[in-house]
């Protein structure tokens, strides 16, 4: 039972780690990695786009960067989450 307030703390330092982001590192990241080859920037924007929210757009961040082998950190996953939502998600970022 020891273990639950060790999950719980997990869950709210990864659910605050994207507030965490620094854009523009994220956008240095994004333009040295090869992230338009695949899609362009219309995919972020696109009416039917799947990203409906923060937690989703870093899963989706990580899924990319894997096919990529871009090898990112985490530190870089959440910069270029922070990026990629300031300049075409604009959801709402906890404080
Ligand atoms: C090997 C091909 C490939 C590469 C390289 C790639 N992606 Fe993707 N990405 C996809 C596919 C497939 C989708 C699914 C949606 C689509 O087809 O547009 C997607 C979707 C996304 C979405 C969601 C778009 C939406 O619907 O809102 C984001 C964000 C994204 N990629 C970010 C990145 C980033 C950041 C990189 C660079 C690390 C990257 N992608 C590199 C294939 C790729």
């Amino acid at each position: 039972m020891l273990r639950t307030p060790l999950a719980i703390a997990l869950l709210i330092f990864a659910g605050n780690s994207f507030a965490a982001g620094d854009a523009s590192k994220g956008e240095t990241l994004f333009s040295n990695a090869k992230c338009l080859i695949c899609h362009g920037t219309e995919a972020y924007t696109a009416p039917d786009r799947i990203i409906n929210d923060l937690t989703a757009l870093e899963e989706q961040v990580r899924f990319c960067d894997t096919r990529l082998n871009a090898n990112w950190f985490d530190e870089d996953i959440h910069d270029v989450v922070a990026y990629l939502n300031q300049q075409y998600y604009k959801f709402p970022t906890p404080e």
